[in-house]
């Protein structure tokens, strides 16, 4: 299975492996790591599952929806590496990416 690394708030980096099919989000999510929200259970409405991806799979990543782009201005941690974690469909095409967990807003 694909590799996802974590690094959480603390700066604890967690390796996960992920199945194909799931988002990021519900990956992160079903690995019991609870610091990231994902309120809204990823219908692009919360931005809870704020995420900065490593910049070298930024073309790996698919392109974002202006509902994205619009929640992510809603944060004050928004950087040119945010995305919405529950808007990135997991795979072998990301196999080995690393994502830090946004600060809280
Ligand atoms: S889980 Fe709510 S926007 Fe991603």
């Amino acid at each position: 299975m694909p590799k996802l690394i974590v690094v959480t708030r603390e700066g604890e980096e967690r390796e996960l492996e992920g199945e194909a099919g799931l988002s990021v989000m519900e990956v992160i999510r079903d690995a019991g790591i609870d610091e990231l929200l994902a309120l809204c259970g990823g219908c692009c409405s919360c931005a809870t599952c704020h995420v900065h991806v490593d910049p070298a799979f930024a073309d790996a990543l698919p392109p974002m929806s202006d509902d994205e782009n619009d929640l992510l201005d809603s944060s004050d941690h928004r950087d040119s590496t945010s995305r919405l974690s529950c808007q990135l469909p997991f795979g072998e095409a990301l196999d080995g990416l690393k994502i830090r967990i946004a600060e809280e807003d």
